[in-house]
């Protein structure tokens, strides 16, 4: 009998150059150059160059890509007009897979199947998901959506679009770095899902769609969601040592703590920490930060020996809020990132296809005798 391993995990699911994580000591690179420098020194955009391209942009190749990005965020009025029409009280996450999977509709899937250009697809995908986003988050709060900012690179037009307000210079640095530290991460649950649909040759606006329901749930991208929340809910720094008694004694998971590769502190959350204390040496500090700092130290007292630690969601919540994101749009933050590591996937993946068809370990009976329905019990 096969052994069946639960979650896969550590099976490898395939060969990958795009991203590599040492979960041990707690090492992360895209493309071999450590998440450390790429958050310090690059962007974005040039990130997703590299992540699609597997090597750092010229000058020239970078000024064409963010042009080509800024093109391709005008997107269709009827598209546009469909997303912020969703129901005002569904998840942006539910309105980003729509949308993405309508981006599709038009002009994408047709388009794909006939010119192939893979390059236009990923711009196209890339330039859409945070002006599908703030279409919605427009619809159900009854603004009009800002006009795409010419002037702005990716993470400045998501908080214009989103706000209605140019985003000063700290603002859009920190949110420009969140995108960095989210782009890729080797084969978590989205970009498998990513991979596997690829892997049936559907269209890219279909892989992107299917991602975006892989990184909806809490146990991945929605986590960052439930942390706030959790914070929001322990109430102060004092409450925290009862709060997570509580919790372990009944067994529920902390969103933000632990992670299926690292056993030490994730490398992103130690990076979005810095942030995070930039921005409030500026802004002024949150209630919250005071209680996700107590509650590092008492999980990590009781965890810390299961290698449990706070990986990239516990921090990026807390940024987020203090930069004006309601709570239910910090997973599709992830995601504005997130698809640039999708797509030099799905690229990949098209390179050296394989169809995905995993075997089972069969657990239930044979020979099972059929009974009429007027004979069942
Ligand atoms: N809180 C409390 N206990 C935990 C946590 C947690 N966050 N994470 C793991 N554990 C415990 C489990 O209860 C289990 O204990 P046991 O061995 O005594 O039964 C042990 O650690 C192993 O846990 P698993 O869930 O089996 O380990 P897995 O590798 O599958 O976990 C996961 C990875 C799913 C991320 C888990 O740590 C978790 O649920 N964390 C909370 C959700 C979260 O923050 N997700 C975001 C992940 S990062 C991302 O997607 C970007």
């Amino acid at each position: 009998m096969t052994e069946m391993v639960p979650g896969l995990a550590g099976i490898p699911a395939a060969e990958s150059a795009i991203s590599y994580i040492d979960g041990k000591i707690g090492v992360l690179e895209y493309r071999g150059i450590p998440i450390e420098e790429l958050a310090a020194k690059s962007n974005f955009e040039e990130v997703s160059w590299l992540l699609l391209h597997g090597s750092l942009p010229t000058s020239e190749e970078l000024e064409n890509f963010r042009y080509r990005l800024r093109e391709a965020r005008k997107l269709p009025a009827s598209l546009l007009d469909s997303i912020a029409s969703f129901p005002a009280d569904g998840h942006p996450m539910g309105a980003l897979q729509a949308g993405l999977a309508a981006l599709g509709l038009h002009g994408g899937q047709a388009a794909w199947q006939e010119s192939g250009d893979v390059d236009e697809a990923c711009i196209r995908l890339i330039a859409a998901t945070p002006v599908l986003v703030a279409a919605f988050h427009a619809g159900r709060t009854g603004r009009a959506l800002p006009e795409p900012a010419d002037d702005l690179d990716t993470a400045a037009n998501f908080l214009w679009m989103m706000t209605g307000e140019r985003p000063d210079e700290l603002a859009t640095k920190i949110l420009d770095v969140c995108l960095v530290l989210h782009a890729d991460h080797t084969m978590n649950a989205s970009t498998f899902t990513a991979r596997v649909i690829a892997s049936t040759e559907a269209d890219p606006y279909t892989v992107c769609s299917g991602a975006i329901g892989s990184l909806t749930g809490p146990l991945h991208g929605g986590a960052n969601e439930r942390v706030l929340s959790a914070l929001e809910e322990i109430g102060g720094a004092d409450k925290v040592e009862a709060w997570v008694a509580n919790r372990l004694a009944t067994k529920g998971k902390i969103m933000g703590f632990g992670h299926r590769v690292y056993s030490v502190k994730d490398p992103r959350a130690i990076a979005l920490q810095e942030l995070v204390r930039a921005l409030f040496d500026k802004l002024g500090t949150t209630p919250v930060y005071s209680i996700a700092t107590r509650l590092e130290e008492e999980v990590t007292l009781h965890l810390g020996h299961k290698g449990i630690y706070p990986n990239v969601d516990f921090f990026s919540g807390i940024v987020y809020q203090k930069l004006g994101i309601p709570t239910d749009v910090f997973t599709p933050v992830f995601a504005i990132a997130r698809i640039s590591g999708w797509l030099a996937h799905w690229r990949e993946q098209m390179q050296d296809n394989k169809l995905f068809r995993p075997a089972q370990v069969y657990s239930g009976g044979h020979g099972s005798e059929y009974v009429p329905i007027d004979k069942r019990r």
